[in-house]
């Protein structure tokens, strides 16, 4: 049983497996996606009733680029259909939503979704989720030394001020508490390049699953196995 007194704050999950959820169907890999941005209805709506605060979905990568012309225009199609189809219902149950990543590079229409989504949801007070899309941790990272360099040119730090706190305020995650929990699905046992510096210290569980089959219940046994961790942070 899950313990409600110990939902984690903050779940991050790398929804992987579309494709080969579709390849084991005989389908295009579109196929597989559209039945990703299903599952992730369904997992929205269960988080926010478990009463996490942040979910924190790695839905397209700075490494994604390299995939066909096709798919990549397939996926920010869904992506606005996914959109218009759920934001009522976001803000109906109060999320927010928020958007990580280089996300003005991103196909027009899709950018206009996305503003549209972050503006209608604004001032939501449930859950906050945070779609990373052209999200890279690296590019992250390499965006908030730049910025902490422009401060050291203009003078408004000096080099010894420098702290992990500097760095957290010039991320995509500024205000945001680090995940307890990451869930990667379909097998796979690695970050590509989601939340380097938020993962410190996160717990990883990873289910066999394709991201289209990963249920709210599935949601709810990897949160049972994070609650069965010991959690030290370096101490004993
Ligand atoms: C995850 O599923 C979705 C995105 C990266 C956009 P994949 O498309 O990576 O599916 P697999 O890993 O090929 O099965
Ligand atoms: C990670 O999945 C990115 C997203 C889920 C958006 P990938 O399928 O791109 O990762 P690799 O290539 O297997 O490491
Ligand atoms: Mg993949």
């Amino acid at each position: 049983m899950i313990d409600m007194d110990r939902i984690p704050n903050h779940i991050g999950i790398v929804m992987d497996g579309n494709g080969r959820w579709a390849a084991k169907r005989a389908l295009p890999r579109l196929a597989g996606h559209n039945a990703g941005m299903k599952a992730l209805k369904e997992i929205v709506k269960r988080a926010s009733v478990l009463g996490v605060k942040h979910l924190t979905v790695y839905a397209f990568s700075t490494e994604n680029w390299k995939r066909s012309k096709d798919e990549i225009s397939g996926i920010f199609k869904l992506l606005v259909l996914y959109i218009d189809k759920e934001l009522e219902e976001l803000n109906r149950n109060n999320v927010r939503v928020n958007i990580l990543g280089e996300y003005k590079e991103l196909p027009a229409k899709a950018l206009l979704r996305l503003e549209k989504s972050r503006v209608t949801t604004a001032s939501n007070e449930g859950m906050q989720f945070n779609i990373a899309l052209n999200y890279g941790g690296r590019a992250e990272l390499v965006k908030a030394a730049r910025a902490i360099a422009a401060d050291l040119l203009e003078g408004s730090l000096g080099i010894d001020e420098i702290s992990e706190q500097h760095v957290a305020d010039r991320l995509y995650t500024s205000g945001i508490p680090d995940p307890e929990l990451i869930i990667r699905t379909s097998g796979e046992k690695r970050l590509s390049n989601f939340l380097l510096w938020q993962s410190a210290y996160s717990e990883f569980v990873f289910s066999e699953v394709f991201w289209p089959d990963f249920s709210p219940d599935e949601l709810e046994k990897s949160i049972e196995e994070y609650q069965g961790r010991a959690r030290r942070f370096g101490g004993r």
